[in-house]
């Protein structure tokens, strides 16, 4: 990308699915959007509640187009009404999980070429932990793992943390609470994960911001929206705001290179 400023790329995990990584995605692209930056978000997932459908967007092309060649990224890029810059997910046609590296390195080409100024992008990933989800989030800058105070999505999340930091070498891991109580039990499951990511993996985890459970989420949802525009004084899109805030004022990171270059090297073996 073509920049003053470098890119903050943000990934989006969680391992286990439907705890929240979409909802994360949107909501904190709109609220970033929302503080005067330039947001482009990467739907990488094929869920049915896609980034599309909670942003109220029907883009005439998406990912699979890029994808198999006959359109470029930006030719499928649309604009939000948020102000939200969105690379449509490819929908149903082929699965981003069993893509392969290949794939991944021209995905990760096409976003270092793409010719638009951009202050976060933000990749919203599939769920699990195959290859191409991971290599993506090695082509991020930081990684934000969703995970909610349940014993499947915590062993999953701990799951992806560890393939991520033993078997990709990465760091910058931070762990989003969602659908918590209240900020002070989103702030203990945060402690619970470290401490034993700490002991087994030799890995500390940040933490910003937890996102309470509110019913407004799926309201939103419902009326296409995001939840800082549907319900703006909920607790969610406080947390959402606070999430945002909390991104914004973390030192950015000395450009792509070092994610990118490791990726490459993955991808293409040692030189
Ligand atoms: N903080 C929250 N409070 C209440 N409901 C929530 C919250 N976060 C997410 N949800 C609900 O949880 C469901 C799953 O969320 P979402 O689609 O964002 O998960 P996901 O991780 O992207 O799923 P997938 O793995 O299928 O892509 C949605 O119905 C959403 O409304
Ligand atoms: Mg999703």
């Amino acid at each position: 990308m073509l920049l003053d400023r470098p890119t903050e790329v943000i990934g989006v995990a969680s391992g286990k699915g439907g705890v929240g990584k979409t909802t994360l995605s949107v909501n904190l692209a709109v609220a970033l959007a929302g503080l005067g930056h330039k947001v482009l978000l990467f739907d990488a997932d094929l869920g049915l509640a896609n980034a599309q459908l909670s942003l109220g967007v029907r883009p005439p092309y998406n990912f699979s187009h890029v994808l198999a060649g006959t359109k470029t990224l930006s030719e499928i890029i649309v604009r939000s009404p948020q102000g939200v810059m969105l690379v449509p997910g490819a929908s149903g046609v082929q699965k981003m999980a069993s893509i392969g590296a290949q794939e991944v390195g021209q995905i990760v080409a096409a976003f270092s070429e793409l010719d638009a100024d951009v202050d976060y992008l933000i990749v919203d990933a599939a769920a699990g932990i195959a290859e191409s989800v991971m290599l993506l989030m090695a082509a991020t800058q930081r990684r934000y793992i969703v995970v909610r105070d349940e014993p499947s999505s915590i062993a999953d999340a701990y799951g992806a943390i560890k393939v991520l930091t033993r078997d990709y070498g990465l760091d910058q891991l931070y762990l989003v609470p969602n659908m918590v109580a209240s900020q002070a039990a989103g702030r203990q499951l945060y402690s619970r994960i470290n401490d034993v990511c700490g002991r087994f993996l030799g890995k500390t985890l940040h933490y910003l911001h937890s996102i309470e459970a509110d019913e407004q989420i799926l309201n939103s949802q419902r009326h296409h929206r995001s939840v800082l525009e549907h319900a703006p004084s909920s607790a969610a899109a406080r947390d959402f705001r606070l999430l945002a805030e909390a991104t914004r004022a973390l030192d950015p990171i000395d450009g792509p290179s070092g994610a990118l270059q490791f990726f490459m090297e993955r991808l293409c073996g040692p030189r």
